[in-house]
């Protein structure tokens, strides 16, 4: 959703801002604003489009002795993507503005009310209503102020507010929407919705909380309960990603990169959580206790998009290997339905920002119930790690492509440790099966590693034949069915293909009606338990003229003569077919996109961080 930057400081601000903003637009970029105090005078400028259409007209701005600021990058929600409507937003007197990720629900109410208190709007957004009812409470104290006002608001609202009558500070609120401060002991304090933006100045973070306001000055911040109105003592937390890891190095685009950082990212995520002498998982972020797990009757994973892919593939391993029953939720479903869970109901989200609005409330519905919460995720204290009960982070680094690549690959390899450590202390699998898994998981890397540049090359080879098709289908079984949806998501949200995946057996149950010589189909066929059924699927298809691309095991020769393209895969153990055979299907689907010229970072309509329901 919108990105949000704040600064004040000894630097100067516009630049800081725009650095951040460029390291967040891959959560908004239909519009993006900044605004800074200059003297006493508020300095706004606004654009439409993405943030390099905002650069092109602050060129003076950069060196503007100005050091404190705000700046917007914007995913709309209320009022179409243009200047007007992109923030900051202002107050009638033009010396107060706000910038805002989320919803203000009751704003059509205090929009009216404003109005006929004589507050002009200039725009369509939910957002400036909060500008003109800080206006309405402002007398001389900002905060009083803003608390006020604040307390008037119902939906999900991440605020910065910068008032030319209180030139030192910025005021910043959290309610279900992210919000990070950056300090540091002499380079000024910094707010940003998401840990990127601040990562050139600062590892030092202080993650807000829901309801609590911060008050930030060149040389500190105070943050208060809005609930209470007690100071709030926040600890700081150190992060571990650096500058440079959110950038392209040399790469086309992030996406591109994350692809080919996979290899690492399940490294990083394995590594020092598989006794290599005894097989042991160690895990203990999860805080569960001998009791709790020899408690579990039933697993519930909550997620969406790509996760949610992660989450299937983890059913087929935790029921396998746990012997637990699990069944998989989207998040957006589990929160409206009528849940049947109590304490001995384990529930995993799973969560590559830990912010996504829908699966954060998931879990809480679930804690509520008196459910024990794990998150799998990979922002350290990002909301969902603060409210579970324990976490297991993959260790992907940050992702910026806004469609998800390694942070997936490194998910299943954080729900495969979870598996086996499930496994384990519930002695569902032997020892000498344990150690054998384990050996796979730390081997799938390498794997990965030796293969990517062939499969793109051959990936490279076939996209000159399909790259204009208007539908596309995915298909496999079993471990590979949630690898044909995954598949099929990065192939449409990133070119606008038309794609779908299916479980292969599913076909004749009414898609193969679509099959013709204009439907490319790409089956994974690897040689698993449910090879010879692909197989007859593949046939199936084959026999009405369908388009094929066969993603399966070296060496089985009978696949080129029932398919169009092939791309062979190295035969690996069964179970780590998913992590595999997701490389190909997100090259094809890279490659498509950018032959077709899309911006696969920033694919239309979308963004990174899905903060509103
Ligand atoms: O941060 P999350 O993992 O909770 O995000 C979930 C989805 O919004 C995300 O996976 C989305 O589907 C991606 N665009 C997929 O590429």
């Amino acid at each position: 959703m919108c990105g949000i930057v704040g600064y004040c400081g000894p630097r100067r601000v516009v630049p800081v801002i725009l650095e951040g903003l460029r390291r967040l637009e891959y959560r908004g970029y239909d519009s993006a604003g900044i605004v800074y105090l200059e003297g006493e005078r508020l300095v706004k400028y606004r654009s439409e489009g993405k943030l390099s259409r905002l650069e092109a007209i602050i060129d003076e701005a950069i060196i503007a002795p100005a050091h404190i600021g705000l700046g917007h990058t914007r995913w709309a929600t209320h009022g179409a993507p243009t200047t007007t409507n992109a923030h900051p937003h202002s107050d009638c007197t033009g010396n107060l503005v706000v910038i805002h990720n989320g919803i203000i629900e009751n704003y059509h109410s205090l929009r009216e009310e404003l109005k006929n208190k004589g507050h002009v709007f200039a725009s369509q957004t939910d957002t400036e209503v909060l500008a003109h009812l800080i206006e309405e409470y402002l007398n001389k104290d900002l905060v009083a102020a803003v608390k006020k006002a604040v307390a008037r608001l119902e939906g999900s609202f991440a605020v910065g507010v910068l008032w030319a009558g209180m030139p030192d500070t910025l005021i910043a609120i959290r309610n279900q929407s992210p919000l990070v401060l950056g300090v540091s002991e002499n380079d000024g304090t910094f707010l940003a919705s998401d840990i990127p933006a601040l990562l050139p100045y600062t590892k030092q973070v202080v993650f807000m909380d829901d309801m609590e306001m911060a008050i930030l000055k060149a040389d500190g911040f105070e943050v208060f309960s809005l609930v209470t109105g007690e100071p709030v003592k926040k600890e700081v937390k150190t992060i571990d990603w650096n500058a440079a890891m959110a950038e392209k190095s040399g790469f086309k685009h992030f996406m591109q990169k994350e692809i080919f950082e996979q290899p690492q990212a399940i490294t990083n995520t394995v590594s020092g959580r598989i006794n290599p002498e005894s097989g042991e998982i160690v895990l203990p972020e999860m805080h569960l206790t001998e009791d709790d797990v020899q408690n579990i009757d039933r697993i519930f994973l909550v997620a969406c998009g790509t996760s949610w892919h992660a989450a299937l593939v983890a059913k087929y391993w935790l029921e396998k290997y746990a012997n637990i029953p699990v069944e998989v939720d989207i998040a957006s479903e589990f929160r409206y339905r009528h849940l049947l869970i109590n304490e001995r109901v384990l529930t995993v989200a799973i969560s590559q920002s830990g912010e996504t609005a829908d699966t954060l409330a998931g879990i809480r519905i679930a804690k509520e119930m008196g459910a024990k919460i794990i998150t799998i995720c990979n922002v350290v204290g990002s909301t969902m790690t603060r409210e579970s009960h324990g976490t297991v982070y993959t260790h992907a680094g940050p992702e910026i492509g806004v469609a998800s690549t390694k942070a997936f690959t490194a998910q299943l390899a954080a729900l495969f440790l979870f598996t086996l450590y499930l496994a384990q202390k519930k002695t569902t699998i032997s020892a000498e099966q344990s150690m054998e898994l384990g050996r796979d998981l730390i081997g799938i890397s390498t794997v990965v590693e030796r293969e990517l540049p062939r499969i793109q090359q051959e990936v490279q080879a076939l996209v000159e034949r399909y790259y204009d098709c208007r539908d596309f289908l995915f298909i496999g079984r079993g471990l590979n069915y949630p690898i044909a949806l995954e598949g099929a998501l990065k192939l449409k949200e990133i070119s606008y293909i038309h794609a779908e995946g299916y479980a292969s057996g599913e076909l004749k149950h009414g898609p193969i009606a679509l099959i013709d010589k204009d439907m490319p189909v790409l089956a994974l066929v690897p040689q698993d338990e449910v090879y010879q059924k692909s197989i007859s699927n593949v046939e199936e298809i084959k026999a009405r003229q369908g388009r094929i691309i066969l993603i399966g095991t070296d060496g089985d020769s009978h696949l080129r003569n029932i398919t169009d393209d092939i791309i062979y895969m190295p035969k690996v153990a069964n179970a780590m077919n998913p992590i595999l055979y997701t490389i190909p299907a997100q090259l094809l689907a890279y490659e498509i996109a950018t032959k077709r010229g899309c911006d696969v970072d920033q694919p239309r309509n979308l963004a990174k961080s899905v903060t509103v329901e």
